[in-house]
């Protein structure tokens, strides 16, 4: 429902009653529109991403914009923030900030947040460098490299810190380094059980004794894991457990500090992150990570470079079978694609590489329900009829009941539980998984 605006003019060009300049520290959050959408249109190649959108939104108003995948709700977010300049309309903030004649940075120091859709991160950095690049948003490369904080800048990072410290680290992060794994008081198999037999017939990933710390904050502890061949295992447990980590430690994108992992037999742990894929191991991160510059086409063909010739050009044909949209999307940009498109593009890259091992991380993470199930489908149809092996971190547990046939439930960086899907109780979903 869109709530007209009280003293906003609707019509012809822009005669918004004229109001003192306004910062985020003055806003009035209570009384009046506060953002003003009115006749946007936005084409990509002549395809209408938005169509004439008007939009009214109340101070102190909590608006949730809801659509399929493809909707616009993205762009709509561009145009607000700067990020995309609309072929027609008007955007005003707060009566009479014209949000077109702004940069981003200049929208955002008016006092409009965002928090996209992919959370686009430092890696490398700190977190408190992460939010400091948030105070230079203004400056260009060099004076942000040469910047110093003002002490009221670090007392409201801190002042950040302190609401998210609290999520930072498990606890029990300043144990002992090497404590022993398995507990074995749920009756599940614990992995000091399980995971210590050797390598025993019919595993295809192998992973025994995994530490792996962060600087001094040890992530994963002595963690053991088997995924059967032809198997679809599925790594579950809250937000910031290790399942990521664990699946960067596999393809060699993070160091460990011992232990060993093995695929097929096969020490990989040993070898350099670019030999891992060319071993059959296909792996889809966490937030898609496509390059949204580029188009489909150009994404999917940068995988050929680990599979050329003949079978490259067939897993490329095969991936645009398996998802049909992006053959008709093949030259829009990766960036453009909606969320749901973008995870198929990333499925899809993977698949190029011909694996006989494929590992998602959180496949259906933001993405509406049907694609939600047809993903779920696409790894159904990879594990039972193309017979690949599957590593899967899914938190969304209808789905993961529906497609995997194994479990392994990560606590603070320890294996906690393992079995059959179907042993996944109540018990344990209420113990590790509900927040
Ligand atoms: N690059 C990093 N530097 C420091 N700590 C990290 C980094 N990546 C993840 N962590 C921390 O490691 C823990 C496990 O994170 P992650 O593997 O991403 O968890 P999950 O995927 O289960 O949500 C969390 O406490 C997280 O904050
Ligand atoms: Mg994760």
């Amino acid at each position: 429902m869109n709530v007209a605006p009280t003293d906003v003019t609707r019509t012809g060009t822009h005669t918004a009653p004229v109001a003192a300049e306004t910062t985020a520290e003055t806003l009035d959050v209570l009384h009046g529109s506060i953002l003003y959408l009115e006749g946007i249109t936005v084409s990509f190649d002549g395809f209408r991403a938005l169509n004439d959108l008007s939009l009214y939104i109340e101070r102190g108003e909590l608006r949730c914009i809801i659509g399929p995948n493809g909707a616009g709700k993205s762009t709509m977010m561009d145009v607000v923030t700067g990020k995309i300049r609309p072929d027609a309309g008007q955007a005003l903030f707060d009566r009479n900030v014209d949000l077109l004649s702004l940069s981003e940075p200049e929208i955002a120091k008016a006092g409009i947040g965002r928090k996209f859709q992919k959370p686009t991160l430092f890696e490398q950095l700190p977190v408190f460098v992460n939010l400091e690049l948030a105070m230079h948003a203004d400056k260009g490369v060099w004076a942000t490299l040469f910047a110093r904080l003002s002490s009221e800048q670090r007392d409201r990072i801190d002042a950040v810190l302190d609401g998210v410290r609290a999520l930072d680290r498990p606890p029990g992060h300043r144990a002992p380094r090497r404590p022993c794994a398995g507990r074995g008081r749920h009756g599940y198999r614990t992995e000091r059980s399980e995971g210590h037999r050797g390598l025993s017939r019919g595993v295809m990933l192998n992973l025994r004794g995994l530490n792996q710390y962060y600087g001094e904050s040890h992530t994963l502890w002595d963690l053991a894991l088997e995924v059967p061949r032809g198997s679809c295992t599925c790594l579950i447990g809250r937000n910031g457990v290790g399942k990521t980590t664990t699946l960067k430690c596999i393809m060699g994108l993070l160091p460990l500090q011992d232990g060993e992992i093995r695929l097929d037999g096969t020490l990989l742990s040993t070898q350099p992150a670019e030999s891992r894929a060319r071993l059959g191991i296909g792996y889809v991160p966490q937030g898609r990570e496509i390059f949204p510059r580029l188009t489909v086409d150009e994404n999917l063909r940068l995988a050929l470079a680990v599979n050329r010739g003949e079978g490259g050009r067939r897993a490329y044909q095969r991936v645009l079978d398996t998802f049909p949209v992006l053959r008709q999307m093949l030259r829009r940009r990766g960036g453009d694609l909606s969320g749901g498109q973008q995870q198929q593009l990333a499925i899809g890259r993977a698949l190029i590489v011909e694996p006989t091992f494929l590992i998602l991380d959180e496949p259906t993470e933001g993405i509406q329900p049907n694609i939600v199930h047809e993903i779920g489908d696409t790894i159904v149809r990879l594990n039972r009829e193309v017979g690949m092996t599957v590593l899967l971190v899914e938190q969304k547990l209808p789905l993961a009941r529906r497609v995997a046939d194994r479990f392994y439930v990560l606590d603070k960086g320890r294996a906690v539980a393992s079995g059959a899907m179907s042993e996944l109780d109540d018990a344990l979903v209420r113990r590790y998984l509900t927040v």
